[in-house]
């Protein structure tokens, strides 16, 4: 027999009577019947009114994990041509309630914590990676405090330092590194050719373990370190976000380099503290070293050792993804990099013709550099949803969605619920020409970045201390590729510096070109990076 029901027929002829038949037949046929109920479940059954419309779907559990999972951007965009700014999708058992547009926006990341909380949302990832007690292993008001504690080795004077490690190591690795290398051999100054996140992730990891993980994570990332984040960074995927604990021997290597990599920390700590190490430069470490909380209780070291990790992973693939991303994006607009040159020439060249040393304050001024990044960061920020868990009966406002002009939807205590900026950042209602990388959009007074902006208060608007320091709300805001609220970033400052300094000194030094156009997105990875292949072809300005 070559088809399925013949393989049945054939069966059945074994069994030795009627009874088991059937149990055969139940048995083959649980899984369709569990697609028919779930249909007429949507298509019959009657829904409370007060529930937010649930995407069609017809496998249960599975839900719409493979449409959000390959394209979010154009599932969500097609929910919300069918359902509106508010609707619930199943996404593997979860029930993922999604509020778009600056009021969704605003409803998810300006919530109560009673009612929603972003532990509830991220430990089973996030824990295993960074470790007990720090980020989402504890109650919200630890973590505003925890972030109070980093938030000290970012300061204006940490940042003021880091300019100039930054630039060395940009420097050094674009003249070491054998992508950079090779072209200018033989007195030929040719074209030559690097992946552009590859690239962006060893300068990424170069500039922050020597500025903000200190001297002794970069005089070993060559060495242990490099090979512990690799098994860290394989346990931290959007399958570990499904399946926090699968027999797999990714999940062992990522718990054995959690211990590895906190004890690698611990005794750097020990050894800083008993006097056989010491540090000269500001880092994060030393910053952590001594905080203290309201309650009088020192910061453990076991928790500086996770706050360590989870700012390493916090950092690493948001900061390189975006430089790839402003790197391949200047490749194909060969006449903006050639401006945003021309920027560093204006400002920063010596009487011999060489390019100083920018200080913080003014690369925080340069306008194209500035607008290189926010622009960017529109379209492509790296964290394309925020979750967080529904702990108690939400109603949505009225002004967000409404099933009716009396009555309001709730969203259930046990969902998610699910903002994204990157929705709104590509808002063709609110973006001129949203589809196109355009940084001249941050400076032009017309354009519609600042219309967007003027219309929802941001940069200039409300300022809430949640425990970290006063930060600007934000979180109505169209544009949020930090997030907002009290979860918003406070790595914000450091990215622009790390970014700028890399992407200068990239300009400074070569000329880039990409033949085959920006790469489209990869939605696989936890983070949106840009898809293989991402070969930039480039060649030194100054060949020496
Ligand atoms: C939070 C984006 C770089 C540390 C966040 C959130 C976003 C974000 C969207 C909010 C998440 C949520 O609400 O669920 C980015 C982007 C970066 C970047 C786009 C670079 C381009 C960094 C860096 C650090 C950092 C360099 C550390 C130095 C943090 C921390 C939080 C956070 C500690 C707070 C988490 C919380 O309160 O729940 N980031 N980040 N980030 N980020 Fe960043």
């Amino acid at each position: 027999h070559d088809t399925w029901s013949g393989y049945l027929v054939e069966a059945q002829r074994y069994l030795p009577n009627s009874t088991s038949r059937f149990a055969l037949l139940a048995f083959i046929n649980i899984p369709l019947i569990a697609v028919v109920l779930n249909v007429l479940r949507q298509l019959v059954l009657p829904k409370h009114p007060s529930l937010p419309p649930e995407v069609f779907h017809f496998l249960p559990f599975i839900g719409s994990a493979p449409g959000y999972g390959n394209d979010p951007i154009a599932f969500l965009d097609s929910c919300r041509k069918k359902y509106g700014d508010v609707f619930t999708f199943v996404l593997l058992g979860r029930k993922m309630t999604v509020a778009l547009g600056s009021a969704g926006n605003n409803f998810v990341l300006g919530g109560k914590v009673a009612n929603l909380s972003a532990e509830d949302a991220y430990t089973h990832l996030t824990t295993p990676v960074f470790g007990k007690d720090v980020v989402y292993d504890c109650p919200n008001e630890k973590l505003m405090e925890q972030k109070k504690f980093m938030k000290v080795g970012l300061s204006t004077d940490n940042m003021r330092a880091y300019v100039e490690m930054i630039e060395n190591e940009v420097s050094e690795f674009l003249r070491k590194d054998p992508s950079f290398r090779i072209f200018q051999m033989n007195d030929v100054n040719e074209w030559g050719q690097f992946d552009a996140l590859k690239a962006t992730s060893e300068m990424t990891i170069l500039t922050a373990s020597r500025t903000l993980q200190g001297k002794e994570v970069r005089g070993n990332l060559d060495a242990t370190f490099a090979q512990l984040f690799t098994d860290l960074d394989g346990g931290f995927t959007p399958l570990n976000f499904m399946f926090p604990n699968l027999p797999l021997e990714s999940y062992r290597k990522r718990d054995r380099a959690q211990t590895k990599m906190a004890e690698f920390y611990i005794n750097i700590i020990k050894a800083r503290k008993e006097g056989t190490s010491t540090n000269d430069e500001p880092d994060m470490i030393s910053a952590l070293m001594g905080q203290t909380y309201r309650n009088g209780t020192p910061l453990p070291d076991h928790e500086i050792a996770h706050i360590m990790i989870a700012l390493l992973m916090a950092g690493q693939h948001t900061s390189s993804a975006t430089a790839a991303w402003a790197l391949l994006h200047l490749a194909d607009n060969p006449e903006i990099a050639e401006e945003l040159y021309q920027e560093q020439v204006k400002h920063f060249s010596n009487p011999d013709g060489t390019l100083r040393l920018a200080t913080y304050e003014e690369l925080k001024s340069l306008p194209l550099l500035d607008s290189v990044i926010r622009e960017t960061l529109r379209m492509h920020p790296p964290i394309h949803s925020i979750m967080r868990y529904v702990r108690a009966d939400l109603v949505v406002p009225g002004t967000l969605s409404a099933p009716s002009k009396d009555s309001q939807y709730v969203v259930p205590k046990g969902h998610y619920v699910l903002a994204s900026p990157a929705v709104s950042q590509a808002d063709k209602s609110l973006w001129l020409r949203a589809e196109e990388w355009m940084p001249s959009r941050w400076t032009d007074p017309e354009g519609q970045a600042q219309q967007a902006f003027k219309q929802y208060a941001d940069e200039n608007g409300e300022k809430v201390d949640y425990g970290f320091g006063a930060v600007s709300k934000g979180t109505e805001s169209p544009y949020q590729p930090f997030g907002a609220g009290r979860h918003r970033c406070i790595g914000e400052q450091f990215a622009y510096l790390q970014l700028g300094t890399l992407i200068s000194t990239v300009v400074r030094s070569i000329e880039m070109r990409i033949p085959g156009g920006v790469p489209p997105p990869n939605y696989h990875t936890m983070i949106t990076l840009p898809k293989a292949p991402r070969n930039i072809t480039y060649r030194r300005r100054k060949f020496e």
